[in-house]
């Protein structure tokens, strides 16, 4: 795993932007696997503003509300298209994001993963983290090889979540999600948490065992892990003081 600590929210948010703009100009015809939330809002507001080619690339969105039509304005199809797809040059066929109203839902979630594997499977995976640990919307106990299927949200995410919609209560209880295994096998993974309410979530990941307790904390398995963080989201690391001068003192040529 590599630590990254920013003193800002947007200074990590800078660094992120750059590893997948570095990703796109290399690959132009790249896979990216997407996440919703505040986190990632940021991000797409400086990706937009790289005026990136983003005409070969393919998105997987990690999750999605179930039952939720997809115009409603706090669904993830909605968040996307409004946050990131429609102000750059992405072509709608190439665009993947969990139907929370497919008829048949492990079907769909099977194809999900076969679509997934058909282009090659996920260059880079972007993930958020949930005050429980949550990656995508894999809750703590979630299998650490599970592959993309229908979840029951925690008590905690559905609070933590009231905030985009009305109430607590209008929060949909069950989501389709990438698996932990699917996002395992993603050839990168780069994780961003802002803000002190991460700090327990984010300290757990890193630093605690590996647990599905704290789904994010399999991430330690992963070869290539980067976990990208304000001062706040670091402030119960033990050993921030290390990640700090790793990062600091990374020789030119591995500057991502
Ligand atoms: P947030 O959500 O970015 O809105 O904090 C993160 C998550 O739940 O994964």
């Amino acid at each position: 795993m590599e630590i990254i600590i920013q003193p800002t929210a947007d200074a990590a948010t800078q660094v992120a932007a750059r590893i997948i703009e570095k990703l796109l100009r290399e690959k132009p015809d790249a896979v990216l696997g997407l996440a919703t939330g505040s986190t990632p809002l940021p991000l797409y507001q400086a990706l937009i503003a790289m005026n990136l080619d983003w005409s070969k690339v393919t998105t997987f969105n990690l999750d999605e509300y179930i039952g939720l039509p997809r115009e409603h304005p706090q669904s993830y199809h909605s968040f996307m298209w409004e946050n990131l797809f429609q102000h750059v040059n992405i072509q709608e066929a190439n665009v993947h994001i969990p139907d929370g109203n497919a008829k048949d839902i492990p079907f769909f979630c099977r194809q999900y993963e076969e679509q997934i594997q058909a282009a090659g499977g996920i260059d880079l995976q972007l993930l958020g983290i949930g005050t429980d640990g949550h990656i995508g919307f894999n809750e703590p106990t979630s299998s650490l090889a599970s592959r993309t299927r229908i979840k029951t949200l925690t008590q905690q995410t559905c609070k933590d979540n009231a905030r985009f919609f009305g109430s607590e209560a209008e929060v949909p209880k069950h989501v389709i999600t990438m698996g932990i295994g699917t996002i395992m096998e993603a050839r990168q993974n780069l994780l961003l948490a802002f803000g002190a309410n991460k700090s327990k979530a984010i300290a757990e990941a890193v630093e605690g065992p590996i647990t599905s307790i704290n789904p994010a904390s399999v991430l330690q398995m992963h070869p290539v892990a980067k976990v990208c963080i304000d001062e706040p989201a670091a402030s119960q690391l033990k050993r921030a003081d290390y990640y700090r001068w790793v990062y600091d003192n990374k020789p030119d040529w591995q500057t991502f």
